[in-house]
């Protein structure tokens, strides 16, 4: 189909942005079961980059189902499409020197997949919020599992509609096993050697 758009080369390069703000830009994508910690590590890594003068911000799976995701729901097709344009948002980020946090549930392979090859090689940090179902069943924070298990909620991730581990992560973090500030540190830790922050 022809559509008639033409690109605009940006005036100011990514480059420029990156060496202006003296650290790489990527995102750090989260992806892990409701309940696993992605919004809270995301958080707390988010406050901690700020606090180092690095430009970063966190886009979160149940905010942005309030703005600019609102028309989605949770079918397979809906997940895509959320991810789809989180990854495409992030592109934004990134071509403007920040790091992008992402903390969806993002439980398909493939979505993933077509996230990462949406990037450069060097821009997409896939981070595995491990958490046993159990465990995040435990904690159930919202109280979605217990609506999850008596039916009031459809196609829940893990009780009724399927979570797909990572195959090749370049992080997993379990935090059944660390704190928040382990957790943190530990991708701190990673991004550094790197040299990306
Ligand atoms: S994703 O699967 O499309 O990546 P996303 O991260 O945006 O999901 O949203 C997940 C959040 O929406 C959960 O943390 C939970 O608070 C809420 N939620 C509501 N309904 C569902 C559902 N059916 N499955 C999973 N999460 C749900």
């Amino acid at each position: 189909m022809e559509k008639n758009i033409t690109w605009h080369a940006s005036e100011v390069h990514v480059q420029q942005r990156r060496i202006q703000n003296a650290h790489h830009s990527f995102v750090i994508w989260f992806t892990g079961l409701s309940g696993s910690g992605k919004s809270t590590i995301a958080n707390e890594l988010a406050a901690q980059l700020f606090s180092e003068k690095i430009s970063v911000y966190v886009l979160d799976g149940d905010n942005i189902r309030h703005g600019l995701n609102s028309d989605l729901g949770f079918s397979e097709l809906d997940r895509t499409e959320n991810i789809r344009r989180i990854a495409e948002v992030s592109k934004l980020f990134i071509d403007n020197g920040t790091i992008a946090i992402t903390a969806f549930i993002s439980p398909f392979q493939e979505d993933r997949n077509q996230a990462r090859a949406i990037l450069q090689n060097d821009e997409f940090i896939e981070v595995y919020i491990k958490c046993p179902l159990d465990a995040c069943e435990e904690r159930d924070p919202k109280g979605l599992y217990k609506k999850a298990r008596n039916g009031e909620i459809k196609q829940f991730t893990g009780i009724d509609s399927p979570y797909e581990e990572p195959v090749n992560p370049e992080l997993v973090i379990d935090t059944a096993k660390l704190s928040i500030g382990e957790s943190v540190n530990s991708i701190i830790a990673y991004l550094k050697t790197r040299k990306f922050i």
